[in-house]
């Protein structure tokens, strides 16, 4: 099979298609003929090996500490089922699905075996595998943490990072559950938050959110090292502050605010889920959302995805298109 290897830690020139034999389901996994994945940001992160400090050193034991061990990146994908494993019984040949592929990778592929523990989700007939494979990482942290603040119509929300994978999806549900939304992210991406429905943009190269005298009810913060004070001090009295990337520091000054006030501050790593990728598939099957969708590369171009992605242009998801 086809697929894109990391050969370096390093540029996107690392990044090779090559030959390998195509991989063989174990008892729990499925074979999937994968036919859209994606490139994240988190995959430039793991390319470049330029994370948090506190999560490098597991990430390289998991990934290879000098060098990639059989590294394919992709972490999402979606596409349909071509083998399954001896245990398998609730996913046939033909089957459409798409879900994380995880800390394993291996998107960026032909082929990718996934374990059923968790399930996968479904996709809807009438919905495009390009829309699905937006879900996993988008879709699914977004909905994790904005459940957690149990959004009613009229709330304000900020969401931070709008422009990403997982913002977009942010304002797309926080405005399905009704809030006022209020989106910061870079000049080059304002016009399309506009264009999904947030109701005000913020420039951060030009303005300071914290500065415009407004409180919000949630702040959904998708970026890492953000001035945590300010985004206390911007929430209203028992406001929610949600944070998709954080650090120990954060974490424990979380727990301060949360034993010393009345405002709630959560992390938590999202884990995709079978009930919850269908949920979003459904919203985008019923018309009620439509994922962000940038730009479309060949599995052959996947480097200058990554080129393209780490430059910080992206808005909302890159799909690569395998098959
Ligand atoms: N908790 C979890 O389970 C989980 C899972 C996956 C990812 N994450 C984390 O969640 C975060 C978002 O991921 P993602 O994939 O959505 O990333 P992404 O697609 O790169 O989106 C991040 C967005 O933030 C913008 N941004 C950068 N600096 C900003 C600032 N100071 N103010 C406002 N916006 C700013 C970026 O724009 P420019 O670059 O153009 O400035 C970009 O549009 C990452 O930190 C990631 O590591 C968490």
């Amino acid at each position: 099979m086809k697929a894109i290897l990391c050969t370096q830690y390093g540029p996107p020139e690392t990044l090779r298609l090559v030959d390998l034999e195509k991989p063989t389901p174990k008892p729990h996994e499925v074979l999937v003929r994968v036919k859209v994945s994606t490139t994240t940001f988190g995959d430039c992160e793991i390319r470049t090996l330029t994370l948090p400090a506190w999560t490098r050193f597991p990430v390289r034991l998991l990934t290879g500490y000098r060098k990639p061990k059989r590294l394919i990146p992709g972490m999402e994908f979606a596409g349909v089922v071509e083998a399954v494993g001896s245990k398998v019984d609730t996913l046939k040949v033909g089957d459409e699905i798409f879900g994380m592929t995880g800390m394993t990778f291996g998107g960026n592929a032909e082929y990718v075996c996934r374990s059923i523990r968790p399930m996968p989700g479904r996709k809807p007939k009438s919905v495009s595998f390009e829309d699905v494979v937006t879900i996993p990482v988008g879709g699914i942290n977004a909905l994790h943490f904005l459940r957690m603040a149990g959004i009613v119509p009229g709330q304000k929300v900020l969401v931070i990072g709008a422009g990403g994978s997982i913002g977009t999806w942010g304002v797309i549900l926080a405005k399905f559950y009704g809030a006022e939304v209020t989106a910061v992210d870079h000049t080059g991406k304002l016009e399309m938050l506009r264009s999904i429905g947030a109701d005000h943009v913020i420039d951060y190269t030009s303005e300071d959110f914290s500065t415009t005298g407004k409180k919000y009810d949630v702040i959904f913060d998708n970026v890492y090292g953000s001035d945590f004070s300010k985004c206390i001090r911007s929430l209203t009295r028992s406001g929610y502050y949600l944070m998709a990337n954080t650090d120990p520091l954060r974490m424990l000054r979380g727990v301060w605010i949360e034993l010393t006030s009345s405002k709630k501050v959560k992390f938590a790593l999202a884990a995709d889920n079978e009930k919850d990728l269908n949920y979003l598939a459904s919203l985008v099957e019923s018309g009620k959302v439509k994922p962000v969708i940038d730009r479309i590369y060949p599995l052959e171009e996947t480097a200058e995805a990554h080129r393209y992605v780490e430059q910080g242009l992206k808005k909302g998801s890159v799909i690569i298109s395998v098959s």
